[in-house]
């Protein structure tokens, strides 16, 4: 599967290695710098930017010729305060490492706060794209406006990213993708455009499907507008898995462990992550599988962002009908398992770091991105429910867990972000969703897709007022949402698309909404 050592413990002591060995700042002569002369372009997938702080940000390139072949390339990288890179802020060079498929990610320390950058890689005589970046405020800096965006979800055969054309227009600090940036489908019926290479499976098959996307011009234009904030959900590696138990989808592995070891592998050298994603380790897990995307970040006193993931550590779903794997919607009060307080859905150490950080969020807004809908949305009208047991709404006593730390650390202007759904869910965060008049502990956005399809049904009214704690719901647009937060406010835009089966589409606002600071109630703007 893996083209690494086979053996789980040295792929993991392998992969620090080497994530170690990229990074590293070598002061090497020129004479000893692997430079092979390239015939083409070896920048054709673009730059991106990522998991920026108030000092640093990860810059990620990818090599690709077919005159590298196993050649570890010395890449030289450099970060200017103007886009002629007359006047360079660092530079220095990383190596490209064929067992990390070329992939370079370079974190320059000590960088200014609150400051944009622009940056390239050169290797041989080529020069990358120049990417724009920055800085976010330093943490003790009164930050008066940050502007977000997030988005999940774009499988390419449901059609074309031109999202990203118009997402470059809404002057973004930063993008969170909260999940399904790649899908691992063979195909889809009714599609848009052809999905060349099949399911994938292995690490080359999930190497090749990350390509396939950065091929699309607008996807490389918006990594190389902004830092972006990267999680994942299932299709990064397979539709509805659970930690180490596989999904539904596809064919079958004989080692299911080892195609999300591959499959996390391709993540990250496609990604703008830390390498430090690669060095912890958690017990329980199989060594040279974890990779560690929860984390948090401070955007000056305005706001702190929590990044979860719910996917690597979660439990399986419970009493999917049949006793087939993946996710089913049913009647929670047949499934025994349902409730059960050991379930979790973010596992015991991340449950613990969240509620750490809930214990000492600020009086800013405590931004909580996740991969999907957040509260629960009971499918059946009147009495009883039908739930999905894939999402939250399948790890009730997790949400719980959750919901009483926010209320134990009486955490202030709590803002859930989600994805997942492929459709617009906007509503409260409730301390217990069963019953309407308790306390509303936040507030939620759970974004639409950015191309992947979803049922369209036409019974929303029916819907919200069954689920009372949504303001609004919309299963048709496709696009992407646009949080601006200032100290005396959040205003959210929700963009749609006219047809994304279109290159040339168009861009409108489908609803904008407005909270208070200090006060957790989602109005229309
Ligand atoms: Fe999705």
């Amino acid at each position: 599967m893996s083209d690494l050592n086979p053996t789980p413990h040295t792929d993991r002591r392998r992969l620090l290695q080497l994530a170690a060995a990229s990074a590293a700042v070598l002061w090497l002569p020129r004479s000893v710098w692997s430079q092979p002369r390239l015939a083409s372009d070896p920048f054709t997938l673009g730059v991106a930017s990522g998991s920026p702080s108030h000092d640093s940000v990860v810059l990620w390139t990818r090599l690709v010729s077919p005159a590298l072949a196993s050649q570890q390339v010395t890449v030289r990288w450099e970060v200017a305060h103007d886009e002629q890179f007359t006047r360079i802020a660092q530079s220095g060079q990383a190596q490209a490492l064929p067992e990390l498929a070329h992939s370079v990610h370079v974190e320059p320390q000590g960088l200014e706060p609150d400051r944009w950058y622009f940056y390239r890689f050169m290797a041989g005589d080529a020069v990358s794209p120049v990417g724009r970046t920055r800085t976010f405020p330093a943490p003790d800096a009164m930050a008066q406006k940050l502007r977000l965006v997030y988005a999940s979800c774009q499988r390419w055969e449901h059609g074309f990213f031109s999202a990203y054309e118009h997402m470059q227009r809404e002057n973004a600090d930063v993008v969170l993708f909260l999940g399904d940036y790649i899908y691992e489908y063979a195909g889809a019926a009714n599609a848009v455009r052809p999905t060349p290479g099949g399911w994938c499976l292995s690490l080359d098959d999930y190497r090749a499907r990350y390509a396939l996307h950065r091929s699309e011009a607008a996807l490389r234009a918006m990594h190389a507008a902004c830092p972006w904030i990267v999680t994942w959900d299932d299709h990064e590696v397979q539709n509805d898995y659970a930690g180490l138990t596989p999904g539904d989808s596809g064919p079958s592995v004989a080692d299911f462990a080892a195609r999300r070891a591959a499959a996390y592998q391709a993540f990250y050298e496609h990604m703008p992550v830390r390498a430090s994603t690669l060095t912890r380790a958690v017990a329980g897990l199989r060594e040279g599988a974890e990779m560690r995307l929860y984390g948090q970040v401070q955007f000056g006193q305005l706001a702190n962002l929590l990044v979860l993931d719910d996917r690597q550590y979660r439990g399986a779903q419970v009493c999917s009908r049949g006793g087939k794997l993946g996710s089913s919607t049913l009647d929670p009060a047949t499934c025994a398992a349902w409730d059960d307080p050991a379930r979790t859905l973010l596992g015991a150490a991340q449950e613990q770091w969240v509620d750490a950080a809930f214990a000492k969020a600020g009086a800013g807004w405590n931004i909580v991105g996740q991969q999907t809908v957040f509260g629960q949305r009971d499918w059946r009208s009147g009495p009883g429910k039908t739930l999905w047991n894939d999402g939250w709404d399948g790890y009730s006593a997790a949400r719980s867990r959750l919901t009483q730390s926010l209320q134990r650390h009486k955490v202030a202007n709590a803002v859930f972000l989600g994805g997942d759904v492929h459709e617009n869910w906007v509503g409260h965060v409730k301390a217990d969703y069963d019953k309407p008049d308790s306390a509303a502990l936040g507030v939620e956005f759970c974004g639409t897709s950015i191309t992947s399809r979803s049922a369209g049904n036409q019974k929303i009214p029916e819907w919200l007022a069954e689920n009372p704690h949504f303001v609004f719901a919309d299963s048709v647009g496709k696009g992407y949402g646009v949080a601006e937060f200032t100290p005396q406010r959040l205003t959210t835009t929700l963009r749609v698309l006219d047809d994304v089966t279109r290159q040339d589409t168009r861009v409108q606002t489908l609803a904008s909404f407005v909270v208070q600071a200090g006060r957790a109630v989602v109005e229309r703007a």
